[in-house]
């Protein structure tokens, strides 16, 4: 059974209504770990780097040699490698003079590294999907809480000036009832040697990579649903390549997307209402434009240039929690986080998506090629 949840996306003051608020200083610095030095953890350092009370503290990787160019390139004060006794994540751990971790590896090794981090008092930021599953998430979530400490998904988007818009547009009842969703999300993943997202052990596959970003239009506007269902395509490497997802609410509004690791897609989001359709042009994680069309004929576009690459506003949020002491942030709070993974998993349940680690931790495991579409309420 799906948990009923209150609205999402509680708008925070700090993000309100100046698109360079994340940009200025506003109290105390905090110290990062950045965990990786893949492609995500740079773009991030990138804008990290723009935030007047972000100290670059520490980076890690496998390789002390990659910790040390990624370092010298972002301008952080300390790198850990692998040194044969200690993975190079777990020193970075037990510097001192880290505050919040960053975890930015492949989905499958979220765990692992954010609990030791949770485990050493150290806070969280964890990259979207928090885990592999939602007992996982669980469990993290626990953790951060009888240990005091600040524990978020990087889910980015819910911190947009754009999609914060969106959210309220939709809550002023501008476009009456919404009644459907539609959004996709596909791009032609590069397959080259050790591509995470073609790795089933890595946790690889459409949905668990990108599923949340449509999921988060689908929440915005109608909140938790009543039932869903799922089906995919499951390829030769066991991942899947491409996952169509049907929310149903009580009220009979739906919600449709449709992920995928090999076609080229709009990349956008509608939300479409008795009075009006919002258009959230692509990319439906990062939206630059919001088009309204009115059944009165009226048209309006919004438009926003978000600051850094739009990581920042996160950033900003999450050095604001800190500093207020919030274990948690009101716009992407662990609940919310629980709800998505709890949805992903009855998805991938009907559509055979299977991990290796899933026996492990305690999901229903089923065989893969097999797609599914039952209701589960
Ligand atoms: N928020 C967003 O917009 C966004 C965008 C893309 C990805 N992500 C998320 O960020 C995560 C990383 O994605 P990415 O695209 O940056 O991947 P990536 O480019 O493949 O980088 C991942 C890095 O993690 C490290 N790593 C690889 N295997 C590992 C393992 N088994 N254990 C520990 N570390 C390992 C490697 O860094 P070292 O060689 O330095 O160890 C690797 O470069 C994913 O969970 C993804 O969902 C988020």
């Amino acid at each position: 059974m799906i948990p009923a949840t209150e609205p999402l996306l509680v708008r925070t003051p700090l993000l309100a209504d100046d698109p360079q608020d994340p940009l200025r200083a506003s109290g105390n610095p905090v110290r990062w770990g950045v965990v990786s030095t893949g492609r995500i953890a740079s773009i991030v350092a990138g804008d990290l780097a723009l935030l007047p009370d972000a100290v670059l503290q520490s980076v890690s990787s496998r390789s002390r040699a990659g910790a040390e160019e990624f370092a010298a390139r972002h301008g952080f004060r300390r790198a850990y490698g692998d040194d044969g006794s200690l993975p190079g994540y777990m020193r970075l751990i037990q510097d001192p003079d880290v505050d919040i971790v960053y975890v930015a590896t492949p989905h499958a090794s979220h765990f692992t590294v954010a609990h030791a981090a949770l485990e050493a008092g150290k806070h969280v930021l964890c990259e979207k999907p928090m885990t592999l599953n939602a007992r996982d998430t669980a469990v993290l979530a626990g953790l951060a809480r009888r240990n005091g400490l600040f524990l978020m998904e990087a889910v980015w988007s819910r911190f947009l000036p754009s999609v914060q818009r969106a959210a309220e547009i939709i809550a002023s009842g501008e476009l009456g009832e919404v009644r459907w969703i539609q959004a996709d999300l596909g791009f032609p993943a590069p397959r080259h040697p050790g591509a995470r997202l073609w790795q089933r052990a890595a946790g690889g596959g459409a949905l668990l990579d990108v599923g949340v970003y449509p999921l988060t239009w689908a929440l915005i506007a109608l909140g938790a649903p009543q039932s869903l269902t799922a089906a995919a395509h499951i390829n030769g490497d066991g991942v899947d390549a491409e996952t169509a997802v049907t929310l149903s609410y009580a009220s009979g509004a739906r919600a449709q997307f449709m992920v995928s690791l090999t076609t080229v897609s709009t990349q956008a989001a509608t939300v479409s209402g008795t009075k009006g359709m919002l258009r959230c042009n692509a990319p439906l994680f990062n939206p630059t434009e919001l088009t309204l069309t009115f059944g009165s004929g009226e048209t309006r576009l919004e438009t926003f240039r978000p600051a850094g690459r739009g990581y920042t506003y996160q950033l900003r949020e999450v050095l604001r929690c800190l500093q207020l002491g919030l274990t948690e942030s009101p716009t992407m709070p662990l609940a919310d986080t629980l709800l998505v993974m709890t949805l992903l998993d009855e998805a991938r349940r009907q559509a055979g998506i299977t991990y290796p680690s899933d026996p492990v931790r305690g999901m229903d495991r089923r065989p893969a090629h097999t797609g599914g579409s039952q209701c589960i309420d």
